[in-house]
């Protein structure tokens, strides 16, 4: 069974003559366990299918599944964590704080996923996963009892990212995470993301502009073009694991970087001809 299920799923803005069709017949299946980045111009509806993924938005038109329920269901069951573009992390709890709330709220989260029945699919433990040793690894080990505004942008992002790991989710959801880092920031999360999921075995959807970023970290790369949002191209990344730094002295990586790019144009120019 999918992970994450889309099929004919729409989402139109606005009414009349000033509509505006973020998502198009989208229909995209991915199986647990899987990285899959979304990539394509501003405005081609990545933010709108990942929130309607999470719960947050509902389609107007076509079917969503998560582990074969509803996304309020899953979101219910603790099975989705969302990282935003920006942190949105609360500004009166220290890092230790914002970390665990997940946790202590919706505290018959798992016996929904019991029902579900995730948990036995994925052979994972039902102890909560050790917070400190979360943020140690994430580099935050010194900044437990700051508040997030004591804290740099990419401190946030790495506590943002903790917190939703800290949940264990099944899928995991991320809008550009990384788009407002430095280079190594984002080497050094990108790598620690990959750790994480290696070892959490959590499903990740993952939207980025970054090509290079796209190849290094996904399975499958889809991509997206807009004006009607719609999904015109996946492609498969394969690359052996773990992906290091020395991923980019390789000539695959630059190829699949070269034919992302090209897809990427040929989604503008579809739209220009539009
Ligand atoms: N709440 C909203 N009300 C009206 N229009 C919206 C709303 N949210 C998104 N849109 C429109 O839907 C389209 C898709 O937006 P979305 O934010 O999903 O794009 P995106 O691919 O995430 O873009 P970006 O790369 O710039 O983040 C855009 O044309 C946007 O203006
Ligand atoms: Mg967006």
């Amino acid at each position: 069974m999918p992970a994450v299920e889309l099929s004919s799923v729409g989402k139109v803005y606005g009414y009349g003559p000033s509509a505006m069709v973020a998502l198009n017949d989208v229909g995209l299946s991915i199986e647990p366990g899987r990285f899959v980045s979304l990539i394509g111009p501003s405005g081609c509806g990545k933010s709108t299918l990942l929130r309607i993924v999470a719960g947050l938005e509902a389609a107007d038109r076509g079917t969503v599944r998560v582990h074969d329920v509803s996304p309020e269901e899953a979101c219910a069951a603790k099975l989705i964590g969302f990282v935003p573009q920006s942190p949105a992390l609360l500004p009166w709890l220290p890092v230790l704080g914002n970390v665990t709330l997940p946790q202590k709220i919706n505290r018959d989260a798992p016996s929904r996923r019991e029902r579900i029945g995730q948990l036995a699919d994925h052979g994972r433990g039902k102890t909560q996963p050790d917070m400190m040793a979360l943020l140690i690894r994430a580099g935050l080990g010194d900044a437990i009892h700051k508040l997030p505004a004591q804290l740099s942008g990419g401190m946030q992002q790495r506590a943002a990212i903790v917190r939703a790991f800290g949940l264990q989710p099944d899928v995991l959801l991320m809008d550009e995470p990384f788009s407002a880092l430095d280079e190594f920031t984002r080497e050094s999360l990108q790598d620690q993301l990959l750790d994480l999921w290696d070892e959490l075995k959590t499903t990740v959807l993952f939207v980025t502009h970054s090509v290079s970023e796209a190849v290094r970290m996904s399975d499958t790369v889809v991509v997206m073009a807009p004006r009607p949002g719609r999904i015109v191209d996946l492609i498969d990344i394969d690359l052996p694991r773990p992906r290091n730094q020395r991923l980019f002295e390789e000539r695959r990586f630059h190829e699949y970087e070269d034919l992302i790019r090209d897809r990427l144009h040929s989604a503008w120019r579809s739209t220009d001809a539009a």
